[in-house]
């Protein structure tokens, strides 16, 4: 299996091949990931809900975040590991150097994740300019979940469609390497994945981004919650949690996942 990279991941973009992103916020699952051939493991913040038991990503901290990047990190040999930048911890370009590049020497982080459009562009050009690769992640952004009066899809209508294909353009300029697009209209995050030349992960985004990405705990159908309509439980049809990983890989890749029931219009 080849170590997957950030050039790998746009090469596959280029030649038109999906890959398979999945959240890990621990050595044992990551491990599993890692062999079945995950592509990118996320350390998403979302572990404050998953396994904190909290009912928003806000109380997660630094030290939390660092903590279970750790753990994944030395588990993941192959798959990219992409970790989250917790809420408020990348709010100047000086917080956020700090903070990234903790996550990447004490987490092994080997891209950070960060929510928001045109805010972030200072943030993004500060962080990749140094060497520091981002993915930046529009659409719906948890951490602003209160301003955005809840779990909502983003980009409905035309002019907030509008702004988050300027939003996505403007942070590739600034230097991002790959965007996330959660909670978007299908035909939104269809045009905003040709538009840009990075790589395009999507979740609850529509079946013509490059990339697909799951919480964990809703393939393998352990959610404590009713799990997102977007998600799909892929253990319900495997025998093992490994296979039912490499079901969600093969799904993804093949472009059977997601299907228009999992999409948004
Ligand atoms: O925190 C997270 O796990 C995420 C994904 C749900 C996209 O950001």
């Amino acid at each position: 299996m080849k170590t997957v990279t950030i050039k790998s991941l746009q090469n596959l973009k280029q030649e038109g091949q999906r890959f398979a992103v999945l959240t890990a916020y621990d050595a044992s699952f990551a491990t599993v990931l890692d062999q079945a051939g995950v592509h990118v493991v996320l350390v998403g913040d979302s572990l404050g809900m998953v396994i904190q038991g909290h009912d928003t990503t806000l109380p997660v901290t630094m030290d939390d975040m660092i903590y279970h990047a750790a753990c994944v990190s030395q588990a993941c040999h192959h798959a990219l590991v992409m970790v989250d930048m917790p809420f408020m911890s990348y709010m100047n370009i000086d917080q956020a150097m700090t903070n990234a590049a903790r996550l990447m020497q004490e987490g092994g982080a080997q891209i950070v994740k960060l929510e928001g459009g045109k805010v972030q562009l200072p943030v993004v050009k500060a962080l990749t300019d140094q060497g520091i690769p981002v993915c930046a992640h529009l659409g719906l952004q948890p951490q602003s979940v209160h301003k955005m009066g809840g779990y909502r899809v983003q980009g409905r209508n035309q002019q907030a469609a509008d702004a988050m294909m300027n939003d996505a353009v403007q942070l590739q300029q600034a230097g991002a390497d790959i965007l996330l697009l959660e909670c978007v209209p299908a035909k939104l995050a269809a045009s905003i994945t040709a538009k840009l030349s990075i790589p395009v992960i999507g979740i609850g985004a529509g079946a013509q981004t490059d990339a697909q990405v799951l919480v964990l705990q809703d393939v393998l159908g352990i959610t404590p919650d009713k799990p997102p309509s977007f998600s799909h439980n892929f253990m319900s049809s495997s025998g093992s949690i490994q296979q039912a990983v490499k079901a969600y890989i093969d799904a993804v890749t093949s472009g059977q996942f997601p299907g228009a029931e999992h999409s948004f219009e």
